[in-house]
């Protein structure tokens, strides 16, 4: 039994002892997104987990969001959705889901699944009109949102367990006006300042308390932004929004 439960959920001892290293089963899962059922369905409800590892709540969070996504997509009278709407749909969907995590391959093995979960519904929908660029737009999105750093002090780690004196920075992303996305840098740290908690968690928060023990998983607030400390902006099409690197 406990073999079972090491292949699942724990990687190694070692680990479990210096970082507290459990992932969560499918079912818990499952069982707490449900919890604020609503916010995981909607396309742009944004999510962050501080302690992410390799992205169990995440990647169900976008699977959700990519089924909703799918739906938006889908003209009046009509059962197939546009590929170019999906496309623009589901970049919203990757792009509100924001991660942090201390160990390095907790953080690639979670931008790659979610990148692996985005692009095999992309491939469905969109098959013969893949775009490059919107590939390497994705991948942007995902090393910028899901980062490796320290929940507790908000700052950055390096790749070999350092925590650098840089601050955690998250990007929100908007489309502003047709195919045009506006990127915009906080400070994890300022971001936190403010009150995170959305009133859907609150509501929610003794029995996602029970659920959640070491998972800090947040809805992050619409109206966040307002109140965290501004660091800079950028705007292009969604496709070329690595070129700002
Ligand atoms: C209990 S596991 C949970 C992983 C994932 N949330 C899940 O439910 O499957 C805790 C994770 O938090 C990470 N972690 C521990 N302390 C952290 C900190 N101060 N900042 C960011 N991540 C941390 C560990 O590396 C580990 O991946």
């Amino acid at each position: 039994m406990w073999g079972v439960f090491m292949a699942k959920q724990v990687k190694s001892r070692q680990r479990v002892t210096d970082h507290g290293e459990v992932f969560t089963a499918t079912r818990e899962v499952n069982a707490m997104l449900d919890l604020v059922k609503q916010e995981t369905e909607r396309v742009d409800s944004r999510f962050l987990e501080p302690a992410c590892g390799d992205g169990n709540f995440m990647a169900e969070i976008l699977r959700r969001k990519l089924e909703a996504a799918k739906k938006r997509a889908i003209p009046p009278r009509k059962r197939k959705p546009l590929p170019l709407e999906f496309e623009k749909q589901s970049v919203i969907a990757v792009a509100s889901i924001y991660g942090v995590d201390l160990l390095i391959d907790n953080v690639i093995a979670c931008r790659n699944r979610l990148y692996d979960i985005w692009y095999e519904e992309y491939e469905n929908i969109c098959n013969n009109e893949i775009n490059e660029d919107c590939k390497a737009a994705v991948r942007f999105i995902l090393d910028r949102n899901i980062v490796c750093g320290n929940a507790l002090t908000m700052k950055c780690v390096d790749e070999n367990g350092i925590e650098i004196d840089e601050p955690i920075v998250f990007s929100e992303w908007t489309f502003i006006m047709g195919s045009i996305m506006q990127r915009k840098d906080y400070r994890f740290d300022k971001l936190l300042a403010g009150n995170y908690m959305p009133n859907a968690l609150n509501k929610k928060k003794k029995r996602a308390d029970e659920y959640t023990q070491m998972n800090l998983l947040s809805i992050v607030d619409e109206n966040l932004c307002d109140e965290g400390e501004f660091v800079t902006s950028y705007v292009a099409d969604y496709r070329r929004v690595q070129e700002h690197g």
